[in-house]
């Protein structure tokens, strides 16, 4: 039984979220998601379009996700793979090589992302639709 973790704010959700969870579940039998808080996402300078609890309630509905939690912080993440006993580690390639201070506690596996597509290019293509209305 191996348990996957991976992280995000999965804001606006979209193909690219779904094609990473999908993912992030096959290398294992269980998938848990920590989805960053409204708070934690200001300490990070990032506004979400969609807040900390309807962005949890979707990923939680999503079929291959087994958990939800909040990430609160930068350093829970040890903490979180040793409280539920994580195997692996798996985010998305925009992040190589971030997160290998992790190997130390658990396999980290970066994922190839879904081309074009994105929150901020979405967030730039209903900006680009405002101005033509
Ligand atoms: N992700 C992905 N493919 C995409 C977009 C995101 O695999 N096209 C992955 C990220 O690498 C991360 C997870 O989905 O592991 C959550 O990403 P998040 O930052 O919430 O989404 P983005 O669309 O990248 O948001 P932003 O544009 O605000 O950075």
């Amino acid at each position: 039984m191996k348990t996957v973790i991976t992280y995000g704010t999965f804001d606006m959700f979209h193909i690219g979220h779904l094609n990473l969870l999908k993912r992030a579940k096959k290398l294992g039998d269980k998938l848990i998601v920590a989805v960053s808080t409204d708070e934690f996402n200001s300490l990070k300078n990032k506004k979400s379009v969609i807040c900390y609890e309807q962005r949890a309630k979707i990923v939680s509905h999503i079929d291959c996700v087994d958990k939800v939690i909040a990430e609160n912080s930068w350093e829970q993440k040890i903490q979180d793979i040793q409280k539920y006993n994580i195997d692996i580690f798996a985010i998305g390639d925009d992040w190589l090589g971030k997160f290998d201070f992790l190997k130390e506690f658990c396999e980290v596996v970066y994922l190839e992302r879904t081309k074009n597509v994105s929150t901020s290019n979405l967030k730039n293509k209903i900006g680009q639709i405002n101005e033509l209305l």
